[in-house]
C-alpha cells in the first residue's frame, strides 16, 4: 500500500489488468467494423502506424503521469502541475470515460443477449438472412437491450466496489488467456470456410487509392480507443503500479497483445463475412450477424461443437468487455472518490446511475428514437464519434505535450528508467515522438478534418 491506496499484486497481474482494459469490444467489435467501413487492408496499415508511432509512446506517457502522481487522472495534474490549467486534461478524460462507458455498455449488453441465445441453441438451423433479421429486431426493441445494459453496468459496479486487486486483477488473470485460445480456434475455423480467401485478401491487399483524411482520423481514433488511451485510463491504472515495474516493457506488452487480438478478430470476421455474402461495411452489427454463421458452418458436422463454441465465445466477449468497462468506471469513480471526498461506494453509484441513464438513451437511439439526430448522427453514433475521434486523440495530444514539454525531464527519466536502474534504448525516440511527432501528427489529422487545408 502506498499513501493508503491499493496496489496491483504481481507484474503479470499488472500486464493482464492493463491488457484487460485495452482488449475488449474495441478489438473484437469496433476494429472489424471500422476496418470494413474504411475499406480493409490500407486502414489496417495506417492503424498499425498509429499504434506504433502514437499509441505506445503516449501509453508510456500516461504510465509516467500515473505512477509519479499516484492519483486519479484529474488529481494527477493537480499534483504534477499545481495551479495550472493542465487539470482540464484530466477532467476531459473523466468526461470521455463516462461517455464511452455509456454507449459501450449498450454493446456489452448485446453480448449478454447473445450468450443467452447461444445457451438456448438459438443459432441452430438459421440462414444468414435470419441472423441479420434477428439482430435488427433485437437491437431496435425498446426493452430487451436496456435490461441487458443495466445488468452489465451493475456487474461492473459490483466489481468496482470490491476494489482494485480483488476485482480487477483476479478476473483478468483467468479471462484473458481463455479468450486468446478461443480466438485462435475461431480464426482457424473462419479461414477454412468456403470462399474465405476473398476476406483474407480484403485484410491483406491494401488499396491506397481510397485513403483520405477520414481514414486517418478513423485509424487514429481506433488506435486510441482500442489501447484505452487519451482519457487517463492507463494513467489511473499506473497509479497502482509498484516502483519496479518497467513502464516501457509493460506498454509494449499491452500494445502487442491488443493489436494481435484486433488483427485476429479481423481474421475471424472477414473471411466469414465474405464466405456468407455479408457486406464488410455492415457497421456495428457486423460481428453479431457474421459470427453465428461461423459457428454453424464450420461445425456443421458436429452441432454440439457449434453449441459449445458459440456459448464460450459470447461469454468470453462479455467478459472482455467487462474488464474494459471496469477500467472506464474506475477512472470516473477514482476521480469522484478522491477529488470530492465521496466514499468509493457512493462515487461508484453516481457513475453507474449516470451511465444507465445515458446508456438507455443511446440504446433507444438505435430503435424507437432513430429519427432524433444531431449532425446527422443518433446519440449512440454521436458519442462514439465524439469520444473516439475527438476527445481521445485530443487528450493524447495534450498528454504527449505535457510529458514531452512541461514535466520536469528528471521526473520523466526517473520513471521510464526506474531511476537509472533500467537501460531503455528507446528513451530518446520516445521523448522525440512525445515532443514533436505525436502532437504534430494528431494536429494535422484534426486540421485536415476541419478542412483547413
Ligand atoms: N480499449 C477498450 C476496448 O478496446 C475500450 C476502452 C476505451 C477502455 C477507453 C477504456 C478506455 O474495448
Amino acid at each position: 500500500m502506498k499513501n493508503g491506496r491499493a496496489n496491483f499484486g504481481t507484474k503479470l497481474g499488472i500486464i493482464l489488468a492493463s491488457a484487460g482494459s485495452a482488449v475488449g469490444l474495441g478489438n473484437i467489435w469496433r476494429f472489424p467494423y471500422e476496418t470494413g467501413n474504411y475499406g480493409g487492408a490500407a486502414f489496417i496499415f495506417i492503424y498499425l502506424g498509429c499504434v506504433l508511432l502514437l499509441g505506445l509512446p503516449i501509453m508510456i506517457a500516461e504510465f509516467v503521469i500515473g505512477r509519479k502522481s499516484r492519483a486519479n487522472t484529474a488529481g494527477a495534474y493537480q499534483i504534477l502541475a499545481p495551479g495550472t490549467h493542465w487539470r482540464w486534461v484530466g477532467r476531459m478524460g473523466v468526461l470521455a470515460g463516462f461517455l464511452i462507458l455509456s454507449f459501450y455498455s449498450v454493446v456489452a449488453g448485446w453480448t449478454l443477449e447473445y450468450v443467452i441465445e447461444a445457451l438456448g441453441n438459438g443459432f441452430a438451423g438459421k440462414t444468414p438472412a435470419d441472423y441479420v433479421q434477428s439482430f435488427q429486431t433485437f437491437s431496435s426493441n425498446p426493452w430487451k437491450p436496456i435490461i441487458w445494459l443495466v445488468l452489465f453496468l451493475l456487474g461492473t459496479h459490483f466489481i468496482i466496489v470490491r476494489g482494485v486487486e480483488k476485482g480487477i486483477e483476479k478476473s483478468s488473470k483467468v479471462m484473458m488467456p481463455m479468450l486468446f485460445v478461443l480466438i485462435i480456434v475461431l480464426v482457424i475455423c473462419s479461414v477454412s470456410l468456403p470462399g474465405a480467401s476473398k476476406g483474407i485478401e480484403f485484410l491483406l491487399k491494401p488499396d491506397f487509392s481510397k485513403v483520405n483524411g477520414d481514414v486517418f482520423l478513423g485509424a487514429m481514433g481506433q488506435a486510441f480507443f482500442s489501447l484505452s488511451l487519451g482519457m487517463g485510463c492507463l494513467c489511473t491504472y499506473a497509479s497502482y503500479f509498484s516502483k519496479d515495474v518497467n513502464l516501457t516493457r509493460t506498454a509494449f506488452s499491452v500494445g502487442i497483445i491488443d493489436t494481435f487480438i484486433a488483427i485476429l478478430a479481423g481474421f475471424i470476421i472477414f473471411p466469414a463475412a465474405f464466405s456468407v455474402g455479408i457486406q464488410p461495411d455492415a457497421g456495428p452489427s457486423l460481428i453479431f450477424i457474421t459470427l453465428p454463421n461461423v459457428f454453424q458452418q464450420a461445425f456443421s458436422g458436429a452441432p454440439w461443437l457449434a453449441y459449445i463454441f458459440s456459448v464460450l465465445f459470447y461469454l468470453l466477449l462479455a467478459l472482455a468487455a467487462l474488464t474494459s468497462t471496469i477500467s472506464m468506471h474506475e477512472v470516473v469513480t477514482a476521480y469522484l472518490h478522491e477529488e470530492f471526498k465521496l466514499s468509493r461506494r457512493k462515487a461508484a453509484w453516481m457513475v453507474t446511475s449516470g451511465c444507465i441513464i445515458l446508456g438507455v438513451l443511446c440504446s433507444l437511439s438505435l430503435g424507437v428514437g432513430k429519427h432524433i439526430t444531431l449532425f446527422g448522427l443518433g446519440l449512440f453514433d454521436l458519442l462514439d464519434f465524439f469520444t473516439a475521434k475527438i476527445l481521445l486523440p485530443l487528450g493524447g495530444m495534450l498528454i504527449s505535450v505535457f510529458v514531452g514539454w512541461y514535466l520536469d525531464k528528471q521526473i520523466v527519466w526517473n520513471q521510464i528508467t526506474n531511476k537509472g536502474t533500467l537501460k531503455v534504448h528507446t528513451y530518446k525516440i520516445i521523448i522525440f515522438i512525445l515532443k514533436f511527432i505525436a502532437p504534430i501528427a494528431i494536429g494535422l489529422v484534426f486540421l485536415n478534418e476541419l478542412k483547413l487545408f
